[in-house]
């Protein structure tokens, strides 16, 4: 295998990142468990989305198992409408936490789940739409958005792959009841490994706070919700009161710490991604490649490249042509493509054929992403255009 010349993501974790750990780590005797860093992330956090909470974690995928969790305590049992393109924990949470994945075919413009084909999929058993943004396209309209509240139904939104994307002048993660964050290294910003869920609703945000931390009701922001328990369970320590079945899905004060220091960069980074998209998306051939994504509001820390028609050969002429070139790339997309092609769906009921979803079936065969990031120049994207092109 040639050497990669081109990862995925490159020097997302730069010198001064990481000597402000070595700072912190200067300190005699510093708090490294859950603490006052992680406190001043989430509200650093909060202010840039514009929300009233968040709640740091270990991972995207435990933002996920949470907010499912929550979803199912606050809201009941019932169904959760997800896309077949999206992240294996998107579904796997769904299932996890006791709810029943219905899923909905994508849009091909905005790769998130097609909101006129949402809309005819909700029943009274709905419970939610959980939405993926996928690669920094923003997966929202207000057709959806207006439907949903008609319906009465909530929106959560996955916005792992997409900080800073915007729908209708406002950033995505916002709209939702719930929305969540992955802050694994290859994604806009990173703290090694992390997660944050927002939320400006203040119940949501104290379960949220108790599940996050082996379910113990002293973890809990207000102390009406402590009383409750207290007054209902007076033979036990009020230090441990577990409400809910759950583990402990804490960060620590160093993924936090970068945390901080990488948000302070994360919109000037984000403005480089946009142009360097803009211009991998003018430099490859339309007719071949497709270029027509619905990229207004769009925060890209990868490039799409999907094949217009499905052709089996001239796929792989292109991760031939890419490898040789020492280009790192993923196939599929969001999670590798259609999840209902995944082993770990099988025999369970109701889940649907991968062939019934055609447009994630392109996505998943014809379809691949490669790295962006702010250094990046325009000739070597231009080179890359002049090599796809040429296959
Ligand atoms: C859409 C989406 N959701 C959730 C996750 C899970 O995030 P993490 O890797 O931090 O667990 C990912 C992973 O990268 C993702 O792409």
């Amino acid at each position: 295998m040639t050497n990669i010349t081109w990862p995925l993501m490159h020097n997302n974790i730069t010198r001064s990142d990481l000597d402000q750990i070595i700072e912190y780590l200067k300190m005699d005797d510093p708090k490294l468990t859950q603490g006052p860093q992680v406190r001043n992330f989430e509200e650093k956090w909060s202010k840039w989305l514009g929300v009233k909470h968040s709640v740091m974690l270990n991972s995207g995928s435990s933002a996920n198992d949470l907010t499912m969790m929550a979803l199912k305590e606050l809201k009941g049992g019932g169904e959760v409408i997800v896309p077949p393109l999206t992240w294996v924990s998107d579904i796997s949470s769904v299932l996890r936490a006791g709810l029943n994945p219905v899923f909905v075919d994508i849009n091909p413009e905005t790769l998130a789940i097609d909101g006129n084909l949402i809309l005819n999929a909700i029943t009274p058993s709905t419970r939610a739409v959980f939405l993926t943004h996928v690669l920094g396209y923003n997966g929202l309209t207000n057709e959806l958005l207006n439907g949903l509240k008609d319906l009465n139904v909530l929106l959560i939104e996955d916005v792992c792959e997409s900080h800073g994307a915007k729908h209708d002048g406002n950033k995505v993660g916002t709209f939702g009841w719930a929305s969540n964050f992955s802050f694994y290294y290859a994604h806009h910003m990173t703290t090694i490994e992390g997660g944050m869920i927002c939320t400006d609703d203040s119940e949501l945000y104290d379960v949220l706070l108790m599940l996050r931390s082996h379910g113990m009701v002293r973890e809990a922001s207000s102390s009406g919700t402590k009383e409750k328990y207290r007054l209902k369970y007076p033979e036990l320590n009020p230090d441990f009161i577990f409400a809910y079945a759950t583990h402990n899905m804490r960060s620590t004060e160093i993924n936090a710490i970068l945390g901080i220091e990488q948000l302070k960069r994360l919109d000037q980074s984000n403005l480089k991604r946009t142009e360097n998209l803009l211009k991998f998306l003018s430099v490859i051939n339309p007719k071949v490649y497709k270029t027509n994504f619905q990229i207004e509001g769009s925060s890209n820390y990868a490039f799409t490249l999907v094949l217009l028609e499905p052709d089996f050969i001239l796929r792989d002429k292109v991760e031939v042509t890419l490898k040789t070139a020492g280009i790192e790339f993923r196939r599929g997309l969001s999670g590798g493509g259609n999840q209902l092609r995944q082993p770990y769906l099988n025999g369970i009921k109701g889940i649907p054929q991968p062939a019934d979803f055609p447009n994630v079936e392109h996505i998943h065969h014809f379809s691949w992403y490669i790295g962006n990031f702010p250094e990046l120049q325009n000739t070597e994207i231009e080179r890359l255009g002049s090599l796809l092109n040429s296959i």
